[in-house]
């Protein structure tokens, strides 16, 4: 029963409004008890008081005037009662009717909630609800809509990832096993080239894995930052040391142009090398022989930019915004010729960035225009 009473909105209402009548009439009961008997003879006296009036010839006219005057009050307090009885019964259906719209208003959309809220948790995440007046209400509907949206593109992006990592693992996988038939059934020969093919398609497999890895922990934030002020002419070198022998080997010219007075930046040396080697490594990819790659730097207010640069294959326009999307490749047919990547980068590139405060994007005049990275980091102190 008082479980009944607690899980009802409209019956805790209700009871609520009951305690008010009942206490108001209470008081006005005790109050008419201890003032009304001396405020009616006062009134009673102050009528006689006047004058003319009746109630003299009444106290006067046959000498019981004070047994006229107690009949009188009982008669008066008998209707005053019955008109606080009246009152009561009329307060109180308002009560009731006032609770229950009062609770149908407040109640209908909690039930709304409450259904909508079951449907998201068992899996239908476009569940969403009328949103309608600016009250608390109405600010907590159109809350729960934002948050369903976001639950919906998070499951979305869940979705894609599964598929695009199984896309991903596929490849390289049917390719190995494909060979390994081959072998086996003496349709492919069992020469060094062979073997060579199918390590390479297990090495892509294994940076495909770690890419994997540390994209996961990128998104996630799962790593510290060691922020410290780092001068850039050494994050340079230390990229362009690494990439020395590659850059050689594929004929491209690997340069650098850095103004003398570059101020260091606030960073983690660790991953802003990382961000660099991605840009770099990009850009020697995507680069033919004979090319030129450049990193620059320049200083705006308490910015540093620095970006890479390059005379490669160059971004069609409409492609630009999505570079820094999991997964996403220009030409995804090319890039796997070219040595097999997987799209994750960028990504990885931008997260680390971003975890910086800083920010980072890509310009491109069009195919076979080369490209610019360029990204931002705060100047240290
Ligand atoms: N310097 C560049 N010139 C032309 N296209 C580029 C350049 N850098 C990146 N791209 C395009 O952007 C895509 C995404 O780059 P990203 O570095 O994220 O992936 P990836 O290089 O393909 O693979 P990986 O995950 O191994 O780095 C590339 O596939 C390529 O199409
Ligand atoms: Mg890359």
């Amino acid at each position: 029963m008082i479980a009944f009473f607690r899980s009802r909105l409209g019956v805790k209402l209700f009871l609520s409004y009951l305690v008010v009548i009942l206490v108001g009439a209470v008081v006005l009961g005790l109050a008419t008890r201890l003032t009304v008997p001396e405020a009616f003879n006062r009134h009673m006296g102050l009528g006689q008081g006047a004058g003319q009036g009746a109630g003299q010839g009444m106290m006067q006219g046959n000498g019981t005037g004070n047994g006229m005057m107690s009949d009188l009050f009982i008669n008066f307090q008998a209707s005053f009662n019955e008109a606080m009885l009246l009152a009561l019964l009329a307060a109180g259906a308002v009560a009731i009717l006032v609770s229950l719209l009062l609770s149908r208003g407040v109640v209908a959309p909690v039930r709304v909630l409450t259904s909508a809220s079951r449907r998201i948790a068992s899996g239908h995440y476009g569940e969403r609800v009328q949103a309608s007046g600016s009250d608390e209400l109405g600010h907590l509907a159109h809350s729960f809509n934002q948050m369903a949206e976001k639950l919906e593109q998070v499951e979305a992006m869940r979705r894609q990832l599964i598929g695009n990592v199984s896309h991903e693992l596929r490849t390289p996988l049917t390719a190995i096993k494909g060979s390994m038939e081959g072998l086996m059934d003496g349709v492919l020969p069992a020469t060094p080239e062979t073997y060579q093919q199918i390590y390479q398609e297990a090495d892509r497999l294994a940076h495909l894995v770690d890419d994997l890895q540390e994209l996961s922990r990128v998104e996630a934030g799962a790593y510290p930052l060691d922020l410290r002020p780092v001068a850039v002419q050494m994050l340079v070198q230390t990229t362009l040391k690494r990439f020395a022998v590659q850059a050689q080997a594929k004929r491209i010219e690997l340069r650098s142009n850095l103004p003398t007075d570059l101020p260091p930046v606030l960073a983690d040396q660790d991953r802003i090398t990382q961000v660099m080697t991605n840009l770099v490594g990009n850009a020697l990819q995507y680069t033919p022989e004979g090319g030129y790659v450049t990193i620059l730097s320049t200083r705006h207010g308490d910015e540093i930019n620095i970006s890479v640069t390059d005379t490669g294959i160059g971004i069609p326009a409409e492609h630009i915004p999505h570079l820094f999307t999991r997964f996403y490749r220009v030409d995804k047919s090319r890039s796997r010729q070219a040595g097999g990547g997987s799209g994750i980068g960028l990504t990885i590139a931008r997260h680390l960035v971003e975890a910086h405060g800083g920010r980072i994007w890509a310009d491109s005049d069009g195919e076979g225009e080369g490209s610019t990275f360029t990204f931002t980091l705060k100047v240290a102190g």
